[in-house]
């Protein structure tokens, strides 16, 4: 098979590029290890930023967006059993919008498929070659039998675990990392949300989110300890801990009831540079990973596929290849913003073994300046709602 571009990874940054340069004429195959249904059972973001939202109506897939997700123009923070709103749209002047990363999934494979594109799941052994050359080859074992795509770029958008980022030299090859000493407890229960807008509580006992799917389909998370096991995590266990973290009232409003999924998340920063090698290009987790805090995981997925796809575009249509050239970068450059807002919105809300009173008091002093100061909230509202790309 031959084909000019060659995607590993069939989540949401693999389908939306596929999706973007088949639109502008840009043929591709997307290689997918798992199946359709594994992919769409997994639990993951839930919120989107605008850019996002434009980008995926410019992709002919925001119609069910639009119809079934929710616009929240403002966010909840809660200390010491105060809680205040953080206006997105009067300080700057952006809402986002509330719709899950497995919705998104699943009008994306439905667009790919609409269009005839080409997503093969169930690829075993995925491996990439020839890289430093400009006529670069995949192969990989589909139903036991090997096959091999001939294209003119390898796209990396196979997540942190994926095969894709291993095949830049070391030498080439930054790490920069930070492990945080502790991970997110997530349920999802078919219950109304605690508060029609989410609410990021930082509280003595460590960090709780109210979040949300749908009026009928909450999703909470507790910040645990690194170690923490979901078998010794009950749902009672799990709401009287969200409710002694959580602004009283809130507590004494909240519906429990089953969860239909529990997991543990780790937290950690990573950065890998350059995201370009030869005809290797690296996209969303497949090149960083950010703690969950400042849900920006999914949206900084989305930014670089931006970038890739209009590059890409120039170089096919306008023979333009400098795009190209400046991905990484340009890119970098986004990724590392939104690295230190989610650094930042974890080191400010959750509770570290060893902060001690002044790194606590220091964690009041910016809760207060953030409750208080206008200047603070646009910082904050600037970068929640998605910095331009
Ligand atoms: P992925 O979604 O990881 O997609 C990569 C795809 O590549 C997968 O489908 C995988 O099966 C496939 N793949 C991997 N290796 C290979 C291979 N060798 N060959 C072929 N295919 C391969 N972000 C938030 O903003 N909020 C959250 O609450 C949140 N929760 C998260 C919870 C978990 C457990 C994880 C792992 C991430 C979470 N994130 C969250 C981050 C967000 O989901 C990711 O940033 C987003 O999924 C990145 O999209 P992606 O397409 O780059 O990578
Ligand atoms: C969700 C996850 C986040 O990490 C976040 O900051 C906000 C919402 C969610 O899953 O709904």
């Amino acid at each position: 098979m031959r084909t000019p571009v060659v995607i590993i990874g069939g989540g949401p940054s693999g389908l939306l590029l596929s999706q973007l340069l088949h639109l502008a004429g840009v043929e591709n195959v997307v290689l997918e290890r798992r199946t359709r249904d594994y992919v769409l059972g997994r639990i993951r973001a839930g919120v989107l930023e605008w850019g996002t939202v434009e980008m995926l109506r410019a992709a002919g897939v925001g119609a069910r967006m639009d119809r079934e997700g929710f616009v929240h123009e403002g966010t909840f923070l809660a200390a010491r059993n105060a809680q205040f709103r953080v206006d997105f749209v009067q300080r700057a002047g952006k809402p986002v919008m509330v719709y899950g990363q497995t919705e998104v999934t699943r009008d994306l494979y439905f667009a790919r498929a609409a269009s005839g594109g080409t997503v093969i799941h169930e690829a075993e052994g995925v491996t990439p070659h020839g890289l430093d050359t400009s006529a670069p080859w995949v192969t990989y074992v589909k139903n036991g039998t090997e096959e091999r795509i001939d294209c003119e770029f390898v796209i990396g958008c196979d997540g942190f675990h994926g095969v894709s980022r291993g095949c830049i030299p070391a030498s080439v090859l930054r790490e920069t990392e930070r492990v945080y000493p502790f991970g997110w407890l997530g349920i999802l229960s078919e219950t109304p949300p605690v508060s029609h807008e989410l609410i990021y509580a930082n509280h003595a006992r460590g960090f709780a989110l109210c979040s949300m799917r749908n009026a009928h389909l909450s999703r909470y998370y507790l910040q645990v300890p690194v170690d923490a096991h979901v078998e010794n995590w009950s749902d009672d266990r799990f709401w009287d801990e969200l409710r002694r973290r959580i602004p009283h009232e809130a507590a004494e409003t909240l519906v429990t009831g089953p969860s239909i999924e529990k997991s543990i998340a780790p937290l950690r920063s990573y950065v890998a540079e350059p995201m370009r090698w030869g005809r290797l290009f690296l996209c969303g987790d497949a090149a960083h990973i950010v703690p969950p805090t400042g849900a920006k995981g999914l949206n900084l997925a989305m930014s670089d596929v931006h970038y890739l796809s209009e590059a890409l575009i120039a170089h096919y249509r306008d023979g333009e290849p400098g795009g190209l050239d400046t991905y990484s970068e340009r890119a970098l450059a986004r990724v590392w913003k939104a690295t230190r807002f989610s650094w930042w919105m974890t080191t400010t809300l959750h509770r570290f073994d060893d902060q001690g009173a002044f790194g606590q008091r220091i964690q009041e002093a910016e809760i207060d300046y953030l409750a208080s100061s206008p200047a603070a909230q646009a910082a904050m509202a600037e970068n929640y709602v998605g910095l331009p790309f």
